[in-house]
């Protein structure tokens, strides 16, 4: 992975936990929780979706990295990933549309006013140009902030309809400016990471394969606008799906096909050749190497299936019984309710 090399092919996905202090600094908790997956074998152990200013917060106990004062916390996670032999990876995000002001005290921003009533219907404030361009500084300062904090991997947010999912889709852009150009906030925050990026550091981007809805981005127009978009500069794509009004693609009920995404990352890693992931119900042994050995994806982003069982990755390796993942969701109903999240077969948890 660009200057990397992972120990194997299994990555702890971005998982929002509400494990952080109010302020979103990192706390024992969430330390113990992250070295726990680290020790359990992943190659690769992503935090979360961090939000890089503070009108960007989705959750009362989210991660933060709007803020130097959080670095010395984010180092004492990179130190404790690092000791078990694994690599850290941030994600950088903004919730744009998707906040609310009862959670972090402001009016949500997006690229146009557009509700969001799933998370309470809030009308958020339309960005204006200057706005802009100081979230892009607000994306390059929180990648400064983990390079200085010795994070391995960046992970620039693009899907799930958070910021720069919001400016990509016809559903949440209405704008007539430059900005109406769907993907060029992208492009904006890309150049602004990968500037502040150390050559030691990769630097990826996730995105939603398709929106999920009838009005949202197809897998095919999803598809057209990333061939717009420089991502030979990147070191890795990681292919997710979803949107909040279409959250089953995001979290993949149990009744669905486990790796059901894997065919849309096969078509990214054909077209882009970069070193490509994808995440949505791995929970066995066999749905992983499946996808590994057929070449859908290079590597799989396990978020519940490490949640169940953070040893799911060296258990596997030495052909060991593991705890699966059931796909109840009470992880997600417990993180939607804005509780830290507990499992139903991981009490540890
Ligand atoms: C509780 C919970 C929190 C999540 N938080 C994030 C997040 O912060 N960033 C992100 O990109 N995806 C997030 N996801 C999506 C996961 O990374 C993953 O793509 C999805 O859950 C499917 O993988 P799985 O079946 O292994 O859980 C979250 C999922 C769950 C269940
Ligand atoms: S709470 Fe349920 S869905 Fe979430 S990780 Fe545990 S078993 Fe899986």
């Amino acid at each position: 992975m660009g200057p990397l090399q992972l120990r194997n092919r299994f990555v702890a996905a971005p998982m929002e936990r509400n494990y952080c202090a109010k302020d979103g600094s990192v706390t024992e908790r969430y330390i113990a929780y992250l070295g726990a997956r680290a020790a359990g074998g992943a190659a690769l152990v992503h935090t979360e979706a961090g939000y890089v200013r503070a009108d960007g917060k989705g959750r009362p106990l989210q991660l933060a990295l709007d803020d130097d004062r959080h670095v010395p916390g984010l180092r004492a996670l990179t130190d404790t990933v690092h000791r078990h032999g694994a690599l850290i990876g941030m994600e950088l995000n903004h919730g744009g549309r998707t906040t609310r002001r009862d959670v972090n005290g402001h009016r949500p921003v997006a690229p146009s006013p557009v509700p969001c009533q799933v998370t309470g219907g809030d009308l958020p404030r339309q960005l204006d140009t200057a706005d802009i361009h100081r979230l892009v500084r607000a994306y390059r300062d929180a990648a400064r902030r983990c390079r200085q904090a010795g994070v391995d991997v960046l992970t620039i947010h693009g899907g799930h309809g958070y910021l720069i999912h919001q400016f990509l889709s016809p559903v949440t852009n209405h704008r007539d400016d430059e900005f109406s150009n769907p993907t060029l906030f992208l492009r904006l925050v890309l150049d602004a990471v990968l500037e502040q990026a150390g050559s030691g550091q990769a630097v990826g981007l996730r995105i939603s394969a398709h929106e999920g809805h009838p009005a949202g981005l197809s897998a095919d127009a999803t598809f057209a606008l990333m061939k717009e978009v420089p991502l030979d500069g990147l070191d890795f794509l990681g292919i997710s799906a979803g949107s909040y009004e279409a959250g089953e693609w995001i979290v993949q009920p149990g009744e669905w096909e486990p790796g059901i995404l894997a065919p849309y990352a096969q078509r990214y890693r054909r077209h882009f050749g970069l070193p490509v992931g994808v995440a949505g119900r791995i929970n066995s042994a066999r749905a992983a190497a499946r996808i590994v050995a057929s070449g859908q994806a290079d590597f799989v982003s396990l978020a519940r299936t490490l949640h169940a069982d953070p040893s799911f990755p060296r258990r596997v390796l030495s052909g060991a019984a593991y705890r699966p993942c059931i796909a109840c969701n009470r992880c997600i109903d417990e993180l939607h309710d804005n509780q830290p999240i507990g499992c139903s077969v991981n009490a540890r948890a």
